[in-house]
């Protein structure tokens, strides 16, 4: 009998050997100024209560009313599959009083998550995010520090071709005025009841419908940058004040929609040139009513989260992914010498380096060949007559040139 291959869910992304090394590399470097910058690591449940995100994320978001994975647990449940990691870290935050500490809590995580979206490329259903948090702070420098962050993790991976859009939704007063006249404008549009049901809930939605009918209509809708509240000018100027002073560029982007409901205040946008359609490679901003809308106390907070996917596909357009990533240092070659090749190869790697091994009787060809694949700066074959001698030749393998060395100054 013969059996059907399986295949990955549709839309999932992977990272196989040798892509994966890039995967890493790509991470490692957006988490590295996270830590340098003192925040801590988060590690959260990739499933939750779904109200968390029902509640958190919003209804009126794509992101909750068609792309969530819901599904009843094995006690009648409603868990969803994290759509995004702010929801999780605040509730977390609340549940074990990290926010009765000390101010403001700055945490990051990486990790999975989940969305129901149409698989094209930089858009999966299975993606990869590095995040930050920082709950607790209203002061204008942490806003800041959070973009400046971003900035630099896409710096340090030496990208050049992203910019950052940055916008304000202001306070509650701010959004309260403008969403009176922005109402009166939508109601005055010849909508479908869907758009108007939208409307409803998030009227800001409507400036991120894609049709050109809407596109149209909402040209010349009242922006909310418009109806700044004086507190919420000045906080925003004060933020671009600091970003001018850090030397980080920005485009003001008074049309940013994001597509989650709980932003107040500063929120931002990383866009990518060189990608196609989906050039987001991170987002975030300010939610200063997240907490107490999930049950805990009036404190505000700000972070994002940036698309390791899609930084990688951006770090491969840009040419910035180092060719060796992964290579080995040494690769051995033992003829029939397997103990003392385990033993260098052990002593070695407890020194740091990459070290290799041929495996199986497959004679020196074959074992060189492999030595070659494997990207190795250094091969060395071990006869018997090198280890009586204590003396090897190692090969460096992008000259070709031979020395000898002693085992022991290995
Ligand atoms: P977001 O803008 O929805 O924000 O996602 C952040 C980043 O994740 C995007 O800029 C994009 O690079 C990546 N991303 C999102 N969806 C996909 C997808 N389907 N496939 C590949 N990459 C994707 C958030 O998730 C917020 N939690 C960020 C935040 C943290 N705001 C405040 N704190």
């Amino acid at each position: 009998m013969k059996f059907e291959k399986i295949q990955a869910p549709k839309g999932v992304r992977e990272y196989l050997p040798p892509e994966s090394e890039a995967f890493e590399w790509v991470r490692s470097q957006l988490i590295a100024p996270a830590k340098a910058a003192g925040y801590a690591l988060m590690e959260l449940p990739v499933f939750e209560d779904t109200a968390l995100f029902s509640r958190g994320v919003g209804e009126s978001t794509d992101v909750v009313s068609k792309e969530m994975y819901t599904f009843e647990d094995r006690g009648g449940r409603s868990i969803t599959l994290r759509p995004e990691g702010t929801a999780g870290v605040m509730r977390a935050v609340i549940e074990n009083n990290l926010d009765r500490g000390q101010l403001p809590v700055k945490v990051w995580y990486s990790g999975q998550f989940f969305r129901a979206e149409r698989p094209q490329a930089g858009r999966y259903r299975q993606f990869y995010q590095v995040g930050i948090e920082a709950i607790g702070s209203d002061d204008p420098a942490i806003d800041a520090e959070v973009i400046s962050v971003a900035d630099q993790a896409f710096k340090n991976l030496g990208l050049k071709g992203y910019r950052l859009e940055i916008t304000s939704l202001g306070d509650a007063q701010s959004r309260a005025d403008h969403r009176v006249d922005l109402l009166k404008y939508i109601d005055a549009l010849n909508l479908d009841e869907a758009t108007k049901a939208r409307a409803e809930i998030n009227p800001l939605r409507l400036f991120d419908d894609k049709r050109p009918e809407m596109q149209e209509a909402m040209s010349k809708a009242p922006l909310l940058m418009d109806y700044l509240s004086p507190e919420s000018k000045s906080h925003f100027q004060t933020v671009l004040k600091y970003l001018d002073s850090l030397n980080i560029d920005y485009a003001i982007n008074p049309r940013m929609v994001r597509g989650l409901d709980y932003y107040t205040g500063t929120t931002f946008e990383f866009i990518h040139m060189g990608l196609g359609a989906q050039s987001a490679i991170g987002g975030g901003g300010r939610y200063d009513k997240l907490m107490s809308e999930l049950g805990g106390q009036d404190l505000s907070g700000i972070g994002w989260g940036l698309g390791v996917d899609r930084t990688i596909l951006a770090a491969e357009e840009e040419g910035v992914i180092p060719a060796d990533l992964g290579n080995a240092d040494l690769f051995i070659i033992p003829l029939g010498t397997q103990t003392v090749a385990i033993k260098i190869a052990t002593d070695l790697r407890s020194a740091g380096k990459v070290v290799e091994i041929a495996f199986g009787e497959r004679g020196l060809k074959g074992a060189m060949k492999a030595a070659d694949k494997s990207g190795a700066k250094y091969v060395l074959v071990l006869g018997e007559t090198e280890v009586n001698s204590g003396s090897v030749e190692l090969k460096t393998m992008s000259s070709g040139e031979v020395k000898s060395v002693r085992i022991s100054d290995l």
